[in-house]
């Protein structure tokens, strides 16, 4: 079983979400020892944002950029990673703050990244937890499930 663990705040080691995708992956790996974890921090390497030459080759309006320079080759190159990532995920644990009444735009610009791909896929979210706590994390949770479970079908807790 593969694990996709993705965080995307900024906040380094004083983020909340980073605390809790932590202990949902390791509450997972103790359930699951044999469980294969792939970890992305969208805040250092943060996906390109949405242009016809970023989107991976797999995406159905990708030929509309024509042929790409090497540097485009390579930001495609990096989509088309990120989106076989996801696919090969069995579990997404997501880390998603709220900052500015959303999700975090590098966040946004991933899921761009696979928005082309329609799978259903098992998501568990982690949302941070911020001055007002509990209902912040509903939150977040509200902007997850929007952005994930509408156009994606994806289950989500
Ligand atoms: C740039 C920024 C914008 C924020 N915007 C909001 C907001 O719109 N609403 C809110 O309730 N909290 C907001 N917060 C508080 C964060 O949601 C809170 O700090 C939370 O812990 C962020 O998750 P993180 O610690 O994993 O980065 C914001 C924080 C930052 C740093």
């Amino acid at each position: 079983m593969k694990l996709l663990h993705i965080d995307s705040s900024i906040l380094g080691s004083h983020s909340k979400s980073r605390e809790l995708t932590a202990a949902i992956v390791a509450k997972l790996k103790h359930v699951h020892p044999l469980i294969e974890i792939v970890y992305r921090d969208l805040a250092v390497t943060p996906p390109p944002h949405m242009t016809l030459a970023s989107l991976p080759g797999d995406h159905p309006s990708s030929a509309f950029a024509g042929p790409l320079d090497d540097v485009a080759q390579r930001i495609r190159d990096q989509s088309q990673r990120m989106l076989d990532e996801f696919m090969a995920a069995d579990i997404v644990v997501l880390g998603v703050p709220m900052y500015n009444w959303s999700i975090p735009s590098q966040l946004k610009a991933w899921i761009d990244i696979f928005s082309c791909a329609g799978q259903n896929l098992p998501v568990r979210a982690a949302g941070a937890g911020g001055r007002v706590g509990r209902q912040q994390a509903r939150h977040c949770r509200h902007h997850a499930r929007c952005v994930l479970r509408i156009p994606h079908g994806c289950d989500f807790c």
